[in-house]
C-alpha cells in the first residue's frame, strides 16, 4: 500500500505545528537563555524587555503554579532557572509579545548577573569529582577476572564518539491555548504526548484531566523529542494559562541547537581477550557517559548502552560499567539507537584493535564470535531466532566479501595517494523499551455509520511511516478500501496514558492494540450478519467490503452491514490494549528478558580516500537486513537507508563542538555538517534476509527505526583500514567522527 500521507506531504497540504491556523490575539514567545555554562544568578533585570512595546508579560520561575521540575525521569530539571544555571542556554524566562520579533528583540534587553563558576565539560573530569547524575551501573557475565589468564591475547584501549545533533526539519515548538473550566490544549511537537501532559499538570497544578495535548505530525524527531519537546509545549501552555490568550512558541534553528540535548558522547576504556583462534573470551569496559547538566532519559539510555556492548556477539565474561557524568551542557538525550551505538562502538573498537595488533583483518574476529542460537546475552537472556550467521552467509552470497576485500587489496596496490578501506558491521539490537512498564499500547477505534472507520492510537507519525502502517493494518483486517480508513491525531484526551513513540516499537506495540480492537468489532459484525442471514457467525467472512458465507458472496455489503449493526444498536466502537507478553528485567540482579525480540543484520562498508587531502567517499554500502515479514518494504527501505546515513554521518562528518566556556560552536548549519547528496553513498543496496518473523511482531514484521543507524558505524573502520594501508606505522585510534581532519593528521602520523 501506497503511503496515504505522500502525496499531502510533497503538495505541502500536510498539516505541521506551524500550520495550524492561529487564533485571533495569538502571542508568540521566545525563551531567554543562559548566557553564561555555570554559575549563580545575582541579578536578572527585565525593564528594559518589559518596556518595549508590545510585550505582554515575562515570565520566570515565579511564575509557576505548581512545580517547577520537568524531569522526566528524575525530578532534577526546572522549566526555568531560579538561582543557579547549569549550562549555556538553560532557560531563565520567557518573553511574550504581539509578534516573535518583537519577543527576540525584548529578549535581547534582558539584563542578567552572574557571578560564574567553572563549567565542568568532560566526563572523566566529572566521574573524578564525584559529579554523576545516577548511581553507576555494571552488567557482567561468567568471571573475566581469571578469564584474562586463559587469553592468548589482552589488548587494552581507549574509545571516544561524539555528540549528535538531531537537526529535524521542523524545530521544536508548541501552540496553546485555554479551554474551557480551566482547561487547557496544547499542540506540541512531541514524540510523548502523555509526557508533557503529565508534565504540565504538574507545573500548571491543574490535573491531567484538564490538559489536552495533540499531535498531528512531526516534522522528524529522531529521539530529540521525547523528552526535549516538554520544555517548549509547557512554557506555551503556563502562558497561555495565565495570560488567557493562544500563545505559540517555535524555536528558531539556533536556539534549538544550543538550547537542546544531543546525542550523549561516550568516552570509554576497554580491554578485550582472545584466544589463539580468535575467539573472544573476555570483554570489559567502563564507560563515561557525558549525561551533562540533568539527567533526561539518560537513565534510560545508559541502560540501553549496557544491553548492547556486545553487540552480535557471545561472550562468556564480560564486565561492563557505565557512569552518568553530570557536566556543564545541554541535557543529552534519545537519539536513534539510545546508547546502543556508542556502546557497539565500543566493542567494534576493541575487535578492530585486536586485529590491527595480531595483523589480521578484523572480520576474522568477528565472524569467530557470532551470537548463536540459545547463547546467553550477559543480561541474562537467552538469544532465540538468532540470525547474524545467515545474515552474514547470505551477505557473502549476494556480495562475494572475499572478492570486494581482493578487489581493495589489488587497488591499494597499484594506487599511491588513492586507498580503499572495508569493514563489516554486525547488529543485534533489541526490541522493546528496557523499562518494562513502558511497553503496552492502546487503540481507540469508531466505524461511523457510513462504514468509515477513525482510528486514534498512541503512535505519533514523526516521518516514519507509522501512520500509514496502521492504515494498512486496518484495511488488511477490516478488508475495505484504503479510502475508508483515516488515522486521527495522537490525542490524550482520546488515548490516554501513552509510551512515547520510540524505542523503534510505535507500530509494534500500536499496531498490535489496534489488531485487538478490531478484531474485536469484527467478531460483533459477523455477529450481526449472521443475524441476517440466519447463520452462525462462524460461516461469515468480510472480504473486499463484502460479507461472504460458506466463501461464497452475499448481497450484503460492508456499508449495508455497519449500518445494520448500528439499527440494532450495536456498539461500532472499541478500545483495545495491548502489553508486550513475556518480558521482564530484575534491576537488582541486571538479568531478565528485557526484550521481545532482537533485530539482526549485517553490513559491507567500503570507503575511497583521497590521501593528500584527507578527504574520503563511502563507496559501497551492502546490507543484508532482517526486516522480518516487512509492512511495507518502501516505508522500511526509506528508514534503513535514512538510519544508515544518519550512522555514516555521526561516525564521520557530524561534529558538535564546545568552547571551554561551554559555548556551543556547532550552532548552524554552516558550522554542523550532516551528509547530504553527495556525501551519500555511491552505491547503497540491500537484502531482506530470507526468513520467518518471530511471533510477538505485529503480522510478524519487524521493527525498523534505529537497528540500521548502526551500520553507519562501519564507516568509521573501513576508514581506518584505509588509513593503515597508507600509513602502516599508524596505530589505530578511536576517536569519532573521523572527520576529513582528523584522517588527515592520521594519514601523516609517523609515531
Ligand atoms: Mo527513540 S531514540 O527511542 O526516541
Amino acid at each position: 500500500m501506497k503511503n496515504p500521507e505522500a502525496i499531502s506531504h510533497s503538495t505541502g497540504s500536510s498539516q505541521y505545528l506551524d500550520d495550524i491556523p492561529v487564533l485571533k490575539n495569538t502571542l508568540y514567545g521566545v525563551i531567554f537563555g543562559s548566557p553564561s555554562a555555570h554559575g549563580k544568578i545575582s541579578g536578572l533585570d527585565l525593564a528594559a524587555a518589559h518596556a518595549t512595546p508590545g510585550v505582554h508579560r515575562i515570565f520566570t520561575h515565579s511564575d509557576i503554579p505548581g512545580q517547577n521540575d520537568i524531569g522526566g525521569i528524575i525530578s532534577d530539571e526546572t522549566l526555568f532557572a531560579v538561582d543557579e544555571v547549569h549550562y549555556r542556554g538553560q532557560p531563565v524566562a520567557l518573553v511574550v509579545a504581539d509578534s516573535e520579533h518583537t519577543a527576540r528583540k525584548a529578549a535581547g534587553l534582558i539584563n542578567i548577573k552572574i557571578s560564574e563558576l567553572e563549567p565542568l565539560l568532560d566526563p572523566r573530569l566529572a566521574m573524578e569529582k564525584g559529579q554523576l547524575l545516577i548511581p553507576s551501573r555494571t552488567f557482567r557475565m561468567g568471571d573475566v577476572r581469571t578469564a584474562w589468564q586463559a587469553c592468548d591475547h589482552v589488548i587494552e584501549g581507549r574509545a571516544d564518539c561524539g555528540a549528535q545533533e538531531h537537526l529535524y526539519l521542523e524545530t521544536q515548538g508548541a501552540y496553546s491555548y485555554p479551554t474551557d473550566n480551566g482547561s487547557i490544549r496544547i499542540h506540541s511537537s512531541t514524540q510523548g504526548p502523555a509526557l508533557v501532559q503529565r508534565i504540565a499538570s504538574k507545573v500548571l497544578s491543574i490535573p491531567m484531566n484538564r490538559v489536552e495535548v495533540d499531535v498531528a505530525r512531526l516534522g522528524g524527531a529522531f529521539g530529540g523529542k521525547e523528552d526535549q519537546a516538554t520544555f517548549v509545549a509547557v512554557m506555551a501552555a503556563l502562558a497561555a494559562s495565565i495570560l488567557h490568550r493562544p500563545v505559540k512558541i517555535t524555536l528558531s534553528r539556533g536556539d534549538d541547537m544550543r538550547m537542546t540535548g544531543k546525542r550523549h558522547p561516550y568516552s570509554s576504556d576497554f580491554r578485550i581477550g582472545l584466544t589463539k583462534d580468535y575467539r573472544i573470551l573476555a570483554f570489559s569496559s567502563v564507560m563515561y557517559q557525558n549525561g551533562v547538566a540533568a539527567a533526561d532519559l539518560s537513565p534510560a539510555i545508559m541502560e540501553r548502552t549496557l544491553f548492547h556492548t556486545t553487540n552480535a556477539y557471545f561472550i562468556p565474561n564480560t564486565e561492563v560499567t557505565v557512569h552518568s557524568c553530570r557536566t556543564n551542557l545541554p541535557p543529552n538525550t534519545a537519539f536513534r539507537g539510545f546508547g546502543a551505538p556508542q556502546g557497539m562502538f565500543v566493542i567494534e573498537a576493541a575487535i578492530a584493535k585486536a586485529a590491527a595488533e595480531l595483523n589480521i583483518p578484523a572480520r576474522l574476529i568477528q565472524q569467530a564470535n557470532f551470537l548463536k542460537e540459545n547463547d546467553l546475552f550477559q543480561y541474562g537472556q537467552i538469544a532465540l531466532n538468532v540470525n547474524i550467521g545467515k545474515c552474514f552467509a547470505d551477505l557473502d552470497r549476494e556480495f562475494r566479501i572475499g572478492e570486494i576485500e581482493k578487489e581493495i587489496a589489488e587497488f591499494n596496490e597499484r594506487n599511491t595517494f588513492f586507498r580503499k578501506g572495508f569493514s563489516l558491521m554486525p547488529v543485534c539490537f533489541g526490541i522493546s523499551f528496557t523499562n518494562t512498564s513502558m511497553n503496552h499500547a492502546r487503540a481507540l477505534v469508531h466505524i461511523y455509520q457510513d462504514g468509515s472507520i477513525g482510528i486514534s492510537t498512541g503512535a505519533v507519525e514523526m516521518g516514519q511511516g507509522v501512520n500509514a502502517k496502521l492504515a494498512q493494518v486496518a484495511v488488511g483486517l477490516f478488508s475495505v478500501d484504503p479510502g475508508r480508513v483515516k488515522i486521527e491525531t495522537t490525542n490524550t484526551s482520546r488515548v490516554a496514558n501513552t509510551s512515547p513513540t520510540a524505542a523503534s516499537s510505535g507500530a509494534d506495540l500500536n499496531g498490535n492494540a489496534l489488531l485487538i480492537a478490531g478484531n474485536r468489532l469484527i467478531e460483533r459484525l459477523k455477529g450481526v450478519a449472521g443475524q441476517m442471514l440466519g447463520c452462525s457467525p462462524g460461516e461469515i467472512v468480510l472480504r473486499d467490503e463484502k460479507v461472504f458465507r460458506n466463501e461464497a458472496p452475499t448481497e450484503i455489503t460492508w456499508e449495508q452491514l455497519v449500518r445494520e449493526a448500528f439499527l440494532r444498536r450495536v456498539s461500532l466502537t472499541e478500545n483495545g490494549h495491548y502489553a508486550t507478553p513475556v518480558i521482564y528485567f530484575d534491576k537488582l540482579k541486571e538479568k531478565g528478558h528485557p526484550f521481545s525480540y532482537h533485530v539482526y543484520g549485517t553490513a559491507v562498508i567500503t570507503v575511497l580516500l583521497d590521501c593528500l587531502r584527507g578527504i574520503y567517499k563511502i563507496e559501497k554500502v551492502l546490507i543484508v537486513h532482517d526486516f522480518g515479514n516487512s509492512l511495507n518494504p518502501d516505508i522500511d527501505r526509506g528508514q534503513l537507508e535514512g538510519g544508515v546515513l544518519q550512522g555514516i554521518g555521526w561516525m564521520t562528518m557530524e561534529e558538535v563542538l564546545f568552547n571551554s566556556d561551554g559555548r556551543m560552536l556547532t550552532d548552524s548549519l554552516s558550522t554542523y555538517k550532516v551528509p547530504d547528496i553527495y556525501s551519500a553513498p555511491e552505491i547503497l543496496e540491500y537484502r531482506a534476509l530470507e526468513t520467518e518473523g518471530p511471533g510477538p511482531a505485529l503480522l510478524k514484521s519487524k521493527a525498523i527505526g534505529e537497528p540500521p543507524f548502526m551500520y553507519g558505524i562501519g564507516a568509521f573502520f573501513a576508514l581506518q583500514n584505509a588509513i593503515m594501508s597508507f600509513n602502516p606505522s599508524w596505530k589505530p585510534d578511536f576517536d569519532a567522527p573521523l572527520t576529513p581532519e582528523k584522517v588527515l593528521m592520521r594519514l601523516y602520523d609517523k609515531k
